[in-house]
């Protein structure tokens, strides 16, 4: 019987990883925990919220007290973190909150779980899940491997970085069982309107500039969310523990490509002629220490584990689109008041 706490459900990947454990494990008991931030949604997950094997918790990883209750109550066997700041723009406008949620906020989930689990660790897990950022920018060839040192040029990637390095620690240490995995950006449904692609969907439909930092050359290695959260049910269960995987589909995009590629296949749904969306396209001030290129050598979950994406980038990005503009009021919900208000600061700054 596994009793299995995952944070931050209620955000992008979260939500996707909920959906699959609750829908493909109806013997496990599901607990999502999340502070229900800016990126925390519920409307995410509103067709599984009344299966009998999952349980919302609106916790805050800050507060020890009330973890120490999530894990005692449900008895919790296994975490899967993924709570997190997630925005590297935020991240330059406010390192501290990454430092308190992404360092501090995993450091307690640790402890609380070390605790719970009184060094009994068998059939325990504490799965970590993180980002390619940690690994810094490459140049124009090679991929980052499980063995790439760590070179994090954001506030979010150290913060990722760090999180990432007291879990391996609270291995080496402790003997927590633990497993990490390091993934590529993602696309898909409920993502946040702040990360590129969502924020150009939603732009185009508004007729809005699409804001390209810098030259637009900066080259980013794109995954669809469902294969992410495939790849985490895979680690979750066949993960060797104590290890880390490297988590991509080979699909490296230039942003100006992307962002043309996307204006095309949004013209084609509206029904507008073709060129009409890359009018839109406005170069702006860069993003201060913007990675220049993240590419994921991903053979090893590959050839371990088996897995592989299931979908191609057209297909992904498609079905990306087609879910946007069915969901028109998911997208006006969180796009509303503070959420305008931010931007509108953060761009008046530039
Ligand atoms: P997201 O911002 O969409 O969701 C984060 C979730 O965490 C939200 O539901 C939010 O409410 C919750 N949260 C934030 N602070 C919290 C706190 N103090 N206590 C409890 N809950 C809190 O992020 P995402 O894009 O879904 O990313 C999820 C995880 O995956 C993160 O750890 C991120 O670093 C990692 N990751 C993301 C990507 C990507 O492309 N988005 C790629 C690789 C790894
Ligand atoms: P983003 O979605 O923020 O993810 P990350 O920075 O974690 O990779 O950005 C993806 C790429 O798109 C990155 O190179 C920055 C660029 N970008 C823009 O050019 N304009 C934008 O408005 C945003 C949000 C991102």
């Amino acid at each position: 019987m596994k009793n299995v706490l995952i944070t931050g459900g209620a955000g992008f990947i979260g939500s996707h990883v909920v959906r699959l454990f609750v829908n493909t494990y109806p013997e496990y008991k599901i607990v999502n925990l999340d502070a229900l931030t800016y990126a925390g949604n519920l409307e995410n997950l509103s067709d599984v919220d009344g299966s009998s094997n999952y349980t919302f918790e609106k916790v805050n990883i800050l507060d020890v007290e009330e973890l120490e209750r999530v894990f005692s109550e449900h008895e919790i066997t296994d975490v899967i973190h993924l709570a997190a700041e997630s925005h590297v723009d935020r991240s330059i406008h406010s390192p501290l909150d990454f430092v308190h949620t992404n360092i501090v906020g995993t450091v307690n989930l640790l402890n609380t779980a070390k605790k719970h689990w009184a060094n009994n660790f068998s059939d325990k897990l504490f799965y970590h899940v993180s980002t390619d950022e940690v690994y810094g920018a490459l140049g124009a060839t090679g991929f980052f491997t499980e063995t790439t040192p760590y070179h994090p040029n954001s506030p979010y990637s150290a913060s990722k970085a760090a999180s990432d390095h007291f879990v391996r620690a609270y291995g080496e240490t402790y003997d927590l069982p633990f497993v990490i995995s390091n993934c590529s950006n993602n696309y898909g449904p409920y993502h946040f309107p702040e990360k590129l692609i969502p924020l150009f969907i939603n732009n185009i439909i508004n007729k809005k500039p699409l804001p390209v930092y810098g030259d637009g050359l900066y080259t980013r290695d794109w995954l669809f969310v469902k294969d992410h959260a495939t790849a985490i049910d895979r680690v979750f269960h066949k993960g060797k523990r104590g290890d880390t995987y490297n988590i991509g589909g080979f699909n490296e995009w230039k942003n100006i490509d992307l962002v043309k590629l996307l204006c095309s296949q949004m013209d084609e749904k509206l029904g507008n002629q073709n060129g009409t969306s890359e009018q839109l396209i406005t170069y702006i001030k860069d993003r201060p220490g913007h990675d220049r290129r993240y590419a994921i050598d991903a053979t090893k979950i590959n050839q371990e584990l088996g897995w592989k994406p299931s979908v191609t980038f057209e297909e992904g990005l498609a079905e990306t689109i087609d879910w946007y503009l069915e969901n028109t009021g998911w997208l006006n919900n969180v796009t509303s008041g503070a959420y305008q208000q931010y931007y509108s600061n953060m761009y008046t700054n530039r």
